[in-house]
C-alpha cells in the first residue's frame, strides 16, 4: 500500500531525521538548525496488529473486554502493559510515544518515581477516612492551591481575599459542584427563578447529567434527553453571548481553551465583557480549567495570563493534580463559598488522604520555578517545529497552530483528516488525540524533552506526506 514512499525512504531522509535526536541530548541552549524538508522515515507502519499476530494474553484480554465490560470505547486492537516516562509499551512489547498523556492527564509521565514513593507511603499510613473527619492532608493540598493562586494571579485574587477549595474525585464531579454551587448563590441572590446557566459550543464539561447538560453535544446529548431545563447555548467570542445573561441567570461556564472542542481560544476582551455582564446580573462565572489549567499552558490557569478584570468566580480542575490517581476540585472566591454550609454538599471518596497526598506532591513539583522554565523551553521547540508542518502542509493545515505551552492542536481544512492522522500516527508508535471535529490535539507529558518532540513530529511529518499523496491519489 506505501509502497510508492519505498523508494522515497533513502538513507538521506533517515539521516534527516537523526539530527534532530542527537539534538536532543544537548542542552536546551543547544543552537537548533531546522530540518528542510519533512520527515520520511515513518511512512511505513510499525505498530499495527497486522505486523505482530496478538499473543493469547493480549487476546483473551480484548475478548474479556467484549464479555464483560460496556461496549463505550471503541479501543485499538493491543493491549498496554507499562509505561515510563513518555513511553508506554503493549502486551507484545511493542514501545508507544504518548502524546495523548492520558488525555493530558499524566503531568508527570508513567511510572513516575516521586508519585509511586508517595502513593506507597500514604496508602500504608492512612489511605481512606470519610469526609466526616479531619486529616491533614487535604487541607494542605488546598492551601497550596489557594496560596499558588494568589502568587501566579488567579480567581481575581489578592492579598487580602480568600478562597475555598472543595475536592471531588473527577473533572465531571467538579463541575457538577461547581453548577449546584452556582444555582444555591443564584437562589441567595435571586430567588428561585435566578436559575439558568450559559455555556457554549463545542464546550466539553463532563458526563453526568448536569455537567451533561451544559456539554452542547447532540453526539452526546441526544440519547440522554431530557436534560437539565434552562440551559442557553451561546458561541465563545460572540458578544451576542452578553444577551443571554439575564437576571436569570445563575452560572455561566466556560473553558478559557476548550481542550475537546479542539483548542479554541476563549478571547480576554470577549471575557472581560462576560464578567462585566456577570456582576451586573449577580451570574456566577465559571472556568473549567479541567484541561487547560494546573500548567498546562505553562501557567498555573490558563486564565493567569490574563488580566483579573476577567477572572472567575469559580475554577474546577482534575486531570493532572494527581498525575492519574483520580481527583478533581472547585476552587472558589470566599463570597462565593459563604453560601455552602455543612450537609450542602459532599463525596464519599473526594479529598481522601491518599488523593490529597499525591496531589500536593504534583502540584508541588509543577509549581517549581525550574520545571516552569523547562516547560517554556520544551513547548518553544515544540511550537517551532509544529509551525513547520503549518508551512510544508498548505493545503491540510490551517496557518497557525492552535493553543499555548503543552496544549496544542494542528487545525484542518478537511473535517475528514484529523482522525485518519491520530490512526496512521499510533500505527507508527505515536499516541495523538482528535479534538472538535477539525484538528489533532497534542497534549504530552508536560516534562517531555527535545528526543521525544523530534520523534513525534517526525512521525507526524510523516503521516502527513501519506496524507498528501492520499489526497493527489
Ligand atoms: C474541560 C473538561 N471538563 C470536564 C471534563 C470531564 O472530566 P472527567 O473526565 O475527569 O470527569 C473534561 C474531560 O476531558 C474536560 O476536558
Amino acid at each position: 500500500m506505501y509502497l510508492r514512499y519505498s523508494l522515497l525512504r533513502s538513507a538521506r531522509a533517515v539521516q534527516r531525521c537523526h539530527p534532530h535526536s542527537r539534538l536532543a541530548h544537548t542542552s536546551t541552549t543547544t543552537k537548533h538548525t531546522p530540518p528542510t524538508t519533512p520527515c520520511k522515515q515513518y511512512l511505513e507502519p510499525t505498530h499495527t496488529a497486522a505486523l505482530t499476530s496478538l499473543s493469547q494474553e493480549s487476546k483473551s484480554v480484548i475478548d474479556a473486554s467484549a464479555k464483560y465490560m460496556l461496549p463505550v470505547y471503541a479501543r485499538p486492537g493491543f493491549v498496554l502493559s507499562h509505561g515510563k516516562g513518555s513511553y508506554v509499551w503493549d502486551m507484545e512489547g511493542r514501545k508507544y510515544l504518548d502524546f495523548s498523556a492520558g488525555i493530558a492527564v499524566n503531568a508527570l509521565g508513567h511510572s513516575d518515581e516521586g508519585v509511586a514513593k508517595i502513593l506507597g507511603e500514604q496508602a500504608s499510613k492512612l489511605l481512606h477516612t470519610s469526609n466526616v473527619y479531619h486529616h491533614p492532608g487535604a487541607t494542605k493540598l488546598a492551601e497550596l492551591i489557594v496560596e499558588l493562586t494568589r502568587k501566579e494571579g488567579g480567581l481575581g485574587l489578592d492579598a487580602t481575599a480568600g478562597a475555598k477549595i472543595f475536592f471531588s474525585n473527577s473533572g465531571t464531579e467538579a463541575n457538577e459542584g461547581a453548577l449546584k454551587i452556582a444555582r444555591k448563590v443564584g437562589k441567595d441572590r435571586g430567588g428561585p427563578s435566578k436559575s439558568r446557566i450559559l455555556c457554549f459550543e463545542n464546550a466539553f464539561h463532563g458526563r453526568s447529567m448536569g455537567a451533561l447538560s451544559v456539554t452542547s453535544n447532540p453526539k452526546y446529548q441526544q440519547p440522554f434527553m431530557p436534560l437539565l431545563p434552562g440551559v442557553d447555548v451561546a458561541r465563545i467570542n460572540e458578544m451576542a453571548a452578553l444577551e443571554l445573561i439575564t437576571n436569570e441567570t445563575c452560572a455561566v461556564i466556560v473553558e478559557p481553551i476548550q481542550g475537546e472542542g479542539g483548542i479554541n481560544y476563549a478571547q480576554e476582551e470577549w471575557l472581560k465583557a462576560i464578567r462585566k455582564r456577570c456582576d451586573e446580573t449577580g451570574a456566577v462565572l465559571i472556568f473549567d480549567e479541567i484541561q487547560c489549567g494546573l500548567f498546562r499552558t505553562g501557567k498555573l490557569w490558563a486564565h493567569s495570563a490574563l488580566d483579573s478584570e476577567c477572572h472567575p468566580d469559580i475554577v474546577t480542575m482534575a486531570k493532572p493534580l494527581a498525575n492519574g490517581y483520580p481527583i478533581g476540585a472547585v476552587l472558589m472566591r470566599d463570597a462565593i463559598a459563604e453560601t455552602m454550609t455543612a450537609g450542602t454538599h459532599g463525596t464519599t471518596f473526594g479529598g481522601s488522604p491518599l488523593a490529597c497526598a499525591v496531589g500536593y506532591h504534583v502540584l508541588s513539583r509543577l509549581s517549581a520555578p525550574e520545571f516552569a522554565q523547562q516547560l517554556q523551553e520544551s513547548s518553544d521547540y515544540l511550537q517551532a517545529r509544529l509551525a513547520r508542518l503549518t508551512e510544508w502542509f498548505p493545503s491540510l493545515l490551517e496557518e497557525q497552530i492552535r493553543g499555548r505551552g503543552m496544549i496544542l492542536g494542528l487545525g484542518f481544512k478537511d473535517t475528514s483528516i484529523p482522525a485518519k492522522v491520530v490512526n496512521l500516527a499510533r500505527e507508527r508508535g505515536l499516541f495523538v488525540l482528535t479534538a472538535g471535529s477539525d484538528a489533532v490535539r497534542i497534549v504530552p507529558s508536560l516534562n517531555i524533552g527535545k528526543e521525544e518532540i523530534d520523534q513525534a513530529v517526525d512521525v507526524l511529518e510523516s503521516v502527513l506526506e501519506i496524507v498528501t499523496a492520499e489526497s493527489v491519489a
